[in-house]
């Protein structure tokens, strides 16, 4: 017996990255995935290398009229959704006195709003079928305290952990778990684009600060995707059933709280 046999998820931006990793190790333990990002092409390569237990399912986070066609769309192909990861993300960094409101607010929209309003989506399926299901927020280090150049990314995380404890107590009224996982620095295609930004900002070579963050944390080096599914797992799976509105620091000991 496996620890999602007959389960299905829902995973936002999944196409690369650590939404890929979830949903290759949830279809490991015998889950069907929907992997819904607003990349469809990307979306669609990742399903099929993943074989018949992925599905592709196009889905921007920013639009409601995307979250319930992409929900809709997960139910018709798999009868129902059991656990959602609201994964999709992008980052930002910039200096205060140069934040962009423009890029503030497309960050807000995806990180915040989008989280949000896909977990309300998600949720309302679950409580009108009466599914005792799992909700897991990707937050970040991020989110648990300022960086200078990093204002409106920590925000938004932090944000994402505040709403993970009202969700959390709000719904588990319902049997639905809901719950976050904060990474540190995981190496990927996210951390090339942050990388650029400190190579911007801090007159850092290319490569200079990725290879500065993996030296300082305490394990020893860099996060890797896989490193996060054995979360991802457990909290989706029935040992987390008493485990309500928390955030798990998995960052090889960067933060602690
Ligand atoms: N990589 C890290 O160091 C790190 C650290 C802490 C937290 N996180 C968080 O983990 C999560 C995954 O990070 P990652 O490194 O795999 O990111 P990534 O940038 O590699 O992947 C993000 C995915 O989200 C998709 N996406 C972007 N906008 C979207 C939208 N509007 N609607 C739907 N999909 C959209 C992208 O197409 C992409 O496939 C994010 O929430 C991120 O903030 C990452």
């Amino acid at each position: 017996m496996k620890r999602l046999d007959g389960k299905t998820a829902l995973i936002t931006g999944s196409a690369r990255g650590i939404g890929f990793a979830f949903a290759e190790a949830y279809i490991g333990e015998g889950a069907r995935v929907a992997i819904a990002d607003i990349d469809i092409d990307r979306a669609r390569e990742a399903a099929a290398s993943l074989g018949p237990n992925a599905i592709a399912v196009k889905f921007d986070v920013t639009s409601q009229e995307s979250i319930d066609a992409g929900v809709a769309e997960t139910v018709s192909q798999f009868g129902q959704i059991d656990i959602l990861i609201n994964n999709a993300a992008i980052f930002t960094a910039a200096p205060i006195t140069e934040i962009e409101r423009a890029d503030y607010q497309k960050v807000f929209d995806i990180n915040v709003a989008g989280a949000l309003f896909t977990m309300q989506a998600v949720a309302r399926h679950m409580i009108e079928r009466g599914i005792r299901g799992k909700i897991i927020n990707m937050a970040s280090q991020a989110g648990r305290r300022g960086e200078a150049l990093v204002g409106v990314y920590c925000a938004s995380k932090a944000a994402v952990i505040s709403l993970t404890q009202s969700a959390g107590l709000n719904l588990i009224q319902h049997g639905i778990n809901v719950n976050a996982i904060a990474p540190g620095v995981v190496d990927g295609e996210h951390w090339d684009g942050v990388d650029a930004f400190f190579a911007k900002y801090e007159g850092k070579a290319p490569g200079q600060k990725k290879r500065e963050v993996g030296e300082a944390v305490p394990y020893g080096r860099m996060g890797r995707a896989e490193d996060l599914t054995g979360m991802a797992i457990f909290l989706a799976s029935a040992e987390a059933d008493y485990i309500v509105a928390q955030t798990y620091n998995v960052d090889g000991g960067n933060w602690m709280s």
